[in-house]
């Protein structure tokens, strides 16, 4: 197994690295305090090509491969943790589908606009009652003479402020169950759609996450994704590629926090000398350092075989469960080694802590993640 880098990918790691350490994280703590939508900082990544890492450039993307989109995502989310899933959400909850599913027309009309960043996207799965059981959907799509009418609300949508293009899931035929969700794009424009609340949250303040009605929204056939009935496999195909997003987003988030801890205990006085000079404070360091590599292992893992074309279901649920919880368990050691500094907002280690805990929730909760690990492991072997 190679673990060494394209050329391609290694400079896209350096670029991004650099504009997030320079552009992103000086600015993180405004960025979080603010709680607005970072217009200027999404500007620069759509200049950067990072709104469309997977886009081929016909298309208008940077036509790279999964594994640049998880170095990027990373790089990104270890700046700023809200950048980073606005980014995510465009890039595989709304480009992937559009390009793995679309028509030609469909292509073309969306996918130059939502890679150049002149268009921001969003994903509609969840709606008040239906989360973690994605098939239940209540929102309906009543077929007429000219195409359908979508009714019902949709919640904790990531961008849903924001966005100029929503992929909306909606149940067709209800008589069908899994088998009756269609999915359709929907500019966010359109009559009858419309943003009900904006959540105030613990962590992630910048990215918005919605409730959206639809109030009879009227769409044609040219916004169905698709084809009638495929909804539900449009949306579990499509966040399988999420999950991977959000693991390097969990991944970027702790190792931002284990670099920050090692340099405050190596300059943290206490019993005589720096306090990394304390066992208790090494071996928290170096379980970090640890877990933080196991999970970008098992996220290349998984941003390589999505990229082979086979399904990846299993993997990237074990990349993100993983990598979530490790986000968790790394960022809460980084308060403990800044002590009660840690808890103060003048350090960033509590902001990494409350960004890192949503990454065990959306785009599938960390139970979820164990139930499709163990769907296969007790069907396939
Ligand atoms: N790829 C392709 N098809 C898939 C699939 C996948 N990954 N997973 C399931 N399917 C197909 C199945 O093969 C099946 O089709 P067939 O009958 O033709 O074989 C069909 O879909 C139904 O599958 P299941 O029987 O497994 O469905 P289920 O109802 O038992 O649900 C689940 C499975 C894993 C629990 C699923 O509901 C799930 O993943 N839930 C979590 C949803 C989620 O992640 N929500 C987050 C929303 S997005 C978000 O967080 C907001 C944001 O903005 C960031």
């Amino acid at each position: 197994m190679n673990f060494e880098l394209k050329e391609e990918q290694a400079l896209l790691q350096t670029t991004v690295r650099a504009f997030a350490k320079e552009e992103l994280l000086p600015r993180a703590a405004a960025i979080d305090e603010a709680g607005e939508f970072p217009q200027a900082q999404v500007d620069r990544m759509a200049e950067l090509g990072l709104m469309g890492i997977a886009v081929p450039a016909e298309y208008g993307g940077a036509g790279m491969d999964t594994l640049s989109y998880a170095l990027a995502m990373e790089e990104i989310s270890a700046g700023c943790a809200s950048c980073g899933v606005i980014m995510s959400v465009n890039n595989s909850l709304v480009c992937d589908p559009i390009l793995k599913f679309g028509s030609d027309q469909q292509k073309k009309k969306w996918l130059p606009e939502l890679a150049s960043g002149k268009k921001l996207g969003c994903f509609a799965l969840s709606e008040t009652g239906t989360g973690s059981d994605a098939a239940a959907q209540k929102a309906t799509a009543t077929k007429d003479a000219s195409g359908w009418v979508l009714s019902g609300s949709k919640n904790f949508i990531t961008n849903g402020n924001d966005a100029d293009l929503c992929l909306v899931f909606a149940m067709g035929d209800k008589t069908k169950g899994v088998k009756g969700v269609n999915a359709y794009l929907v500019p966010t424009d359109s009559r009858g759609f419309s943003v009900a609340k904006n959540e105030k949250k613990l962590g992630i303040k910048a990215s918005s996450t919605s409730q959206i009605n639809l109030d009879d929204v009227r769409v044609g056939p040219e916004a169905l994704l698709a084809g009638e009935c495929q909804g539900f496999k449009v949306a579990m195909a499509t966040l399988d590629g999420g999950r991977i997003g959000i693991a390097a987003q969990a991944l970027g988030i702790a190792r931002q926090a284990l670099s920050e801890a090692r340099a405050y205990a190596l300059e943290r006085q206490a019993f005589g000398g720096p306090i990394a000079n304390l066992q208790a404070i090494q071996f928290m360091l170096a379980d970090m350092a640890m877990e933080v590599d196991a999970a970008r292992l098992l996220i290349w893992r998984a941003a390589g075989l999505k990229d082979k074309g086979g399904r990846f279901s299993t993997e990237a649920a074990m990349a993100k469960l993983y990598a979530s919880e490790m986000s968790n368990r790394v960022t809460n050691k980084a308060v403990q080694i800044f002590g009660g500094y840690g808890y103060c907002k003048d350090y960033p280690a509590e902001r990494h802590l409350r960004d890192a805990r949503i990454t065990e929730i959306y785009e599938g909760t960390s139970e979820i993640q164990r139930l499709v690990i163990a769907r296969s492991l007790l069907t396939e072997g």
